[in-house]
């Protein structure tokens, strides 16, 4: 907003054929329309940064049709000085609308394209804390820090009021979460943020992380683990963590939560509320590294149930669980190893439990490499509004 337009491009059409109406009309649109320039973060990780560029454009695909009118346009790659750039075209973007896009997540710079020259656009992200939030911790199964972020963001858009993004703040559930790495990302985001899982290690992982962490940023928090009881026996631990993203916020009581329980994800009604969470987002086990475990699963080693191939099995288990702790209008949103569930069984899980599945092709651009053994791909769904 305020920035200085850039010289209008000469429509290629010739005066002889268009009516003065339609002239008027065609530079109107013309000048309305800027080119834009969004640089790809330069990724650690060789194989996520080979699909990056394609998962930007996938995840801009959605966020236009989603919460900006379609006004994103001729979302293309290309290289400019030898550099992998994602190039757009849109209507006047408002300053809420360079708010939601600065949230892109590969998103490293964004340029106004006149010519051969490209004009920084002033980013606003959410982001309240360092990046190593997300980057420090390393572990085999981790789910990639900038796919978290799109999975995040796409699951936002797939909900009743996809702005909340920026101007609400949705509470997050991720069922299986593993050491954290959606909740790190919602409170990055500035987010209250719950999760689950059923591995010990990670839970303890998880605990461990947060609390160094809070405390070597000296971030003002409270945390404590202890045991949830129900009917006087022991069915799950859980770490309440509250934190001020200052002194002061945290002083005045502007404070976020996490909340994560280690206990199976099937038993998730016993721990959080129905239609309390806005958003629920979570990295399927693969089938490879980590496995799932269907409820009354065989006993198997130190008395886990029987590690099952696919993810399929759990999460025909899980989604009507986890679907009643949605509110309606909220979005849920999956991402999966493609080699060992399909798509339809995904979508028709979710809309068994009464989710409407995205089924737009904004929202079909998101399959990609992980390794051999994995292909992965997204899934988002909204309950209906009441
Ligand atoms: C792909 S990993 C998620 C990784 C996570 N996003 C991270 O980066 O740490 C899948 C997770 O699902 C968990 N899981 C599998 N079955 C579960 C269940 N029934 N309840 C809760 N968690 C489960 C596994 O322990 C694993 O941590």
């Amino acid at each position: 907003m305020g920035r200085a337009r850039p010289p209008e491009r000469v429509p290629a059409v010739s005066a002889l054929v268009v009516t003065r109406a339609a002239e008027a009309a065609a530079a109107v649109n013309v000048q309305r329309m800027t080119a834009y320039g969004l640089l790809v973060s330069p990724s650690h990780n060789r194989v996520y940064a080979q699909a990056a560029a394609g998962l930007v454009k996938a995840e801009l695909a959605v966020f236009s049709e989603r919460a900006l009118g379609g006004r994103v346009r001729d979302i293309e790659e290309t290289e400019i000085g030898g550099v992998p750039y994602v190039t757009f075209s849109a209507d006047d973007l408002t300053e809420q609308d360079i708010r939601l896009l600065s949230n892109l997540s590969s998103l490293y710079a964004l340029f106004q394209m006149e010519g051969d020259l490209l004009r920084p656009v002033v980013l606003k992200p959410l982001d309240l804390f360092g990046s190593d939030l997300l980057t420090i911790q390393k572990y085999s199964g981790k789910t990639n820090e900038y796919f978290t972020k799109l999975l995040l963001n796409v699951t936002a858009m797939a909900a009743d009021s996809p702005m909340d993004l920026v101007t609400g703040r949705p509470r997050v559930l991720d069922p299986m979460c593993g050491r954290g790495t959606t909740l790190n990302q919602a409170v990055m985001y500035g987010l209250d943020a719950a999760g689950m899982d059923i591995d010990g290690k990670d839970f303890d992982a998880y605990a461990a992380f947060i609390k160094t962490w809070l405390k070597n940023n000296r971030v003002k928090h409270r945390a404590e683990v202890a045991n949830v009881r129900r009917e006087k026996s022991v069915v799950g631990r859980r770490l309440h963590v509250t934190l001020g993203a200052s002194k002061e916020r945290y002083k005045g009581g502007e404070t976020m939560e996490i909340t994560v329980v280690h206990a199976d994800s099937l038993e998730a009604g016993r721990f959080f509320r129905p239609a309390s969470f806005d958003l629920i987002v979570t990295d399927a086990p693969y089938g490879v590294q980590h496995g799932s475990r269907p409820k009354g699963g065989r006993p198997s080693g130190k008395g886990k149930p029987q590690l099952s191939r696919s993810p399929v099995e759990l999460l025909a288990a899980a989604v009507p669980e986890w679907a009643r702790l949605l509110r309606p209008g909220g979005a849920i949103g999956i991402s999966w190893n493609t080699f060992v569930g399909r798509r339809e069984d995904i979508a028709e899980i979710l809309a068994s439990s009464g989710l409407q599945v995205q089924g737009s092709d904004a929202y079909r651009g998101f399959r990609h490499r992980v390794d051999q053994a994995i292909s992965r791909d997204l899934i988002t769904a909204q309950k209906p509004p009441a």
